[in-house]
């Protein structure tokens, strides 16, 4: 058996990260392609560095203007890396663009895919992943979930139940590989920060940040945040040329910087007060770790963060963030558990089945 494992922005690499180690105790031929939807150094290599101790077999140079050039671009080159190595399956993670081009070739190849992260929704169609997990999941043959919704959709969506398998969550694997390394150095201390006395604020989405009002007003609420709390702000490259574009003053208060290295970023999340969000990884690292979580989004395709975790969503209430943040500053935190089969061997668990049914 040969598979295939595909990459391709900063959430991938850590769930494909934690196929590697489990793999190489098999005799299961594989290889790792990356597509370069994400290309910065910082975005990608740094991260990559960090995670894998094998080399990528491949990567697509897809630094390209234009989301469905990107698209197009990445789903060629897949071609011609499908036709000559041959796969018998194609292992997708998450939702992002990388994901659905991914899929639809293996499809069209009649190659088997497997979908990391499968049957998670946020019922909201205006977001691009909400279309990529939805049409990925009904390409896939083998649907690998983290949490008990996603079998729920699934089955709403007529998703056969022999497909649909629970690992966990892969993302989980790679945080507690990394974590106890990441508290050690002390990250936050670059920051001249204490622990446990900070809020590490990150924003990406579409949603927030390419809606000139909306991205105004978030950043108003942290200028006002930073009068009570230090904050971080990893800026993502979306992020920041919305921000250069629409001269949006930040605060000198808070700690504006680059994407950080995936240790670095885990370190600071680890030590942090509370996260300010609206990416889907931290709401679970968060909820995983016992930190403080406040999702500034309309809706969460990972409800398990909220139900049991430390994760609130608070949408665009910008008022109620700095009241949670107050709150949680004078010590009223939310308890939270960790979720089921979220203990660091989701990878192995995936080997194991592939090992079993292919
Ligand atoms: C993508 C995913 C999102 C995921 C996020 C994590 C899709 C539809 N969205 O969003 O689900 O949560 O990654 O970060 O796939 N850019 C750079 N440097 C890079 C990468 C991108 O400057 O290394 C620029 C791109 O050129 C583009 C913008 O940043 O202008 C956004 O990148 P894109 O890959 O479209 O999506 P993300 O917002 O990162």
């Amino acid at each position: 058996m040969k598979i295939c494992l595909v990459m391709g922005t900063r959430p991938n690499f850590m769930k494909i990260a934690s196929l590697i180690d489990p793999l190489s105790r098999t005799d299961i031929n594989f290889f790792i392609v990356h597509t370069g939807q994400h290309y910065d150094k910082n975005m990608s290599s740094d991260i990559i560095k960090s995670l894998f101790p094998v080399e990528i077999d491949y990567l697509i140079k897809s630094n390209i203007e234009g989301e469905i050039n990107q698209f197009s671009h990445i789903m060629v080159e897949f071609e011609k890396i499908c036709d000559f190595e041959k796969p018998d399956i194609v292992v997708v993670p998450g939702d992002v663009n990388s994901t659905l081009a991914c899929s639809l070739v293996a499809s069209k190849k009649n190659i088997k895919i497997a979908h990391l992260e499968a049957g998670l929704r946020s019922f909201d169609r205006d977001m691009p992943e909400e279309i990529n997990r939805i049409l990925t999941d009904h390409l896939s043959d083998i649907l690998f979930t983290t949490e008990k919704s996603a079998k729920i959709n699934l089955f709403k969506e007529g998703i056969k139940k022999e497909k649909i398998i629970f690992v966990g969550n892969t993302m989980i694997d790679s945080l507690k590989k990394t974590i106890d390394k990441a508290i050690k150095n002390k990250f936050y201390e670059k920051y001249r920060l204490s622990s446990n006395n900070y809020c590490l604020l990150t924003i990406h989405r579409p949603s927030n940040v390419d809606d000139i009002d909306r991205l105004k007003k978030i950043i108003d609420m942290i200028n006002t945040i930073s009068k009570t709390i230090k904050v971080v702000f990893p800026i993502h490259p979306r992020t920041l040329n919305s921000i250069k574009l629409n001269n949006i003053n930040i605060n000198d208060e808070i700690i504006d910087i680059e994407p950080l290295p995936y240790l670095e970023f885990l370190g600071l999340m680890a030590e942090s007060k509370v996260v300010i969000t609206d990416s889907g990884g931290i709401q679970e690292e968060t909820t995983y770790l016992g930190i403080q979580c406040l999702t500034i989004r309309d809706n969460t395709e990972r409800p398990i963060t909220i139900e049991i975790g430390t994760n609130k969503l608070l949408g665009s209430d910008f008022e109620k963030v700095k009241k949670e943040v107050l709150e949680i500053t004078k010590g009223k935190l939310k308890k939270g558990r960790i979720p089921k089969y979220w203990d660091g061997r989701a990878g192995e668990r995936i080997v194991e089945f592939l090992k079993k049914h292919f």
